[in-house]
């Protein structure tokens, strides 16, 4: 038990507290903030948050101790007119019928019939970019995820159309921006960020209403895409309507946001890494037989996953999670009051040189050891109950899309140096990052 009666507190300026060192850059004011502790207490224009960043810690509040936290405020207020009826907000028992409704799209059994499309519309894509043109890396894979998620996920090809969902997710992230004029003015204000975002989400409820109003008239089979399923639920009064739009709004934001930035940052780490490169290429032509990867080879490209997972361990997608306790509670010998609310980022555990070694290299062969550390060292996709629905679609598709682009393409990379990030609720990168197309010469 500490003798202490709250937590280390970085110093912040008044009034903005710690928000400004966030502002300015927020993965190396995460880092500093650690410094101070495995649970720092942070105050941001007035409001109490605590840093938690030693992975026994998290899996307390993700796991063991689950039933004491739920997502906080702060969540529901960042998605606030985009997913108020969605899983992503929803708490307690409405949360469980949510989530409950949407299950079956994603069991093992459903993610494997995903698997073949996955590489056909990569193939698709790819095959589009002329040998020695110059793409921006990020838009480009915002496009490509797009597509996948539309085709597997809700059985529609809306190629030409990707734009809405795109839209209302860079609309979504400058909203959320920490750097943003205005940021500290209502939400009724019409500033040029609020006019932009209101507009873009209207597309992209539109956008779902069409879907589901087609649906309703073709009176699809249930068992065929999740829009189907979740008005499934509908009709069986398991879901209202609005859940079901909030829902499909909620798979097309988070399901294409956090897969297009891991793409964008794999080809930004090759870039630096041939010879990471040429091992990917030898386990394609050891592993694939036809023009992309199979399904059936999916469990054989076991060095692509290991790329996929150390992307996602050196650039988690997103900031962290959030929580709030619903009574007092105890942690680290901290007795910390009902309403606490928790910041639990994943970039500092993920580097963290007591459970990695060079925690900073990129290294994907570290997957292939059998290290001992502790379970939430690494946690991409949070967890427990609450933890992300779409992590074993994500790993599956990153993979597959990955190595039907290296069964392809080279991508030159022409940005150098490091990253830096928007301070939002994703860790995007501010830099653009555009690279030269190379048609695969194996
Ligand atoms: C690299 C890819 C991805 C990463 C790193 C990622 C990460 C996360 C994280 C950290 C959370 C928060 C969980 C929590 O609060 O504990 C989350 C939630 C969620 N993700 Fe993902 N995600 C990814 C891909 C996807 C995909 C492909 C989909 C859908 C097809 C998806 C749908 C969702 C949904 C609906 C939630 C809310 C779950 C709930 O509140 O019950 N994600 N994701």
């Amino acid at each position: 038990m500490s003798e202490a009666e709250d937590p280390p507190s970085p110093k912040g300026i008044p009034l903005l507290g710690n928000g400004l060192s966030f502002s300015k850059d927020p993965v190396g004011a995460m880092e500093s903030w650690a410094d101070h502790g495995d649970l720092v207490h942070l105050h941001f224009m007035g409001e109490s948050m605590y840093l938690v960043t030693h992975p026994e810690l998290i899996k307390q509040i993700l796991v063991e101790k689950q039933h004491k936290f739920t997502i906080g405020p702060e969540q529901q207020d960042t998605f606030e007119g985009v997913e108020d009826n969605a899983m992503t907000t929803a708490t307690g028992e409405r949360w469980k019928r949510l989530r409950r409704a949407a299950h079956p799209a994603f069991t093992r059994e459903s993610i494997t019939n995903y698997g073949d499309r996955m590489a056909a519309v990569t193939a698709r894509f790819v095959d589009e970019w002329d040998d020695g043109e110059e793409v921006a890396l990020h838009p480009e894979m915002h496009r490509l995820t797009v597509q996948i998620l539309a085709e597997t996920l809700l059985n529609e090809d809306i190629r030409g159309q990707e734009d809405v969902v795109i839209d209302a997710a860079d609309a979504f992230i400058a909203r959320t921006n920490f750097r943003r004029p205005g940021q500290l003015l209502p939400d009724w204000i019409p500033t040029p960020t609020e006019r932009r975002f209101r507009r873009a989400i209207q597309r992209l409820d539109t956008f779902v209403d069409d879907l589901i109003a087609e649906r309703q008239a073709a009176e699809t089979d249930v068992s065929e895409d999740v829009c189907a399923m979740l008005l499934g639920a509908y009709k069986d009064g398991e879901l209202s309507l609005a859940e079901v739009r909030h829902n499909l709004v909620a798979f097309l934001m988070a399901g294409h946001e956090s897969p297009s930035g891991a793409l964008t940052r794999v080809w930004y780490l090759l870039d630096d890494h041939p010879d990471v490169y040429e091992s990917l290429c030898e386990e394609y032509n050891r592993v694939v037989t036809g023009d992309r990867p199979t399904i059936e080879e999916y469990t054989d490209l076991e060095y692509t996953q290991h790329v996929v997972a150390e992307t996602l361990r050196l650039y988690p997608p997103t900031t962290g999670i959030n929580r709030q306790a619903t009574g007092p509670v105890m942690l680290d010998g901290y007795e910390l009051p009902a309403g606490a609310q928790f910041l639990i980022p994943q970039w500092v555990p993920h580097r963290d040189e007591r459970f990695w070694e060079d925690p900073e290299t990129f290294d994907p062969d570290r997957w292939a050891a059998n290290v001992d550390r502790p379970e939430y060292a690494y946690f991409p996709f949070s967890g427990g109950p609450r933890g992300c629905i779409g992590n074993d679609f994500a790993r599956q598709e990153l993979t597959l899309a990955l190595a039907t682009m290296v069964g392809r393409v080279d991508l030159d990379v022409t940005t150098d140096g490091p990253l830096t990030f928007i301070p939002s609720i994703q860790l995007r990168p501010a830099t653009k990052i555009t690279a030269v197309v190379r048609q695969s010469t194996q």
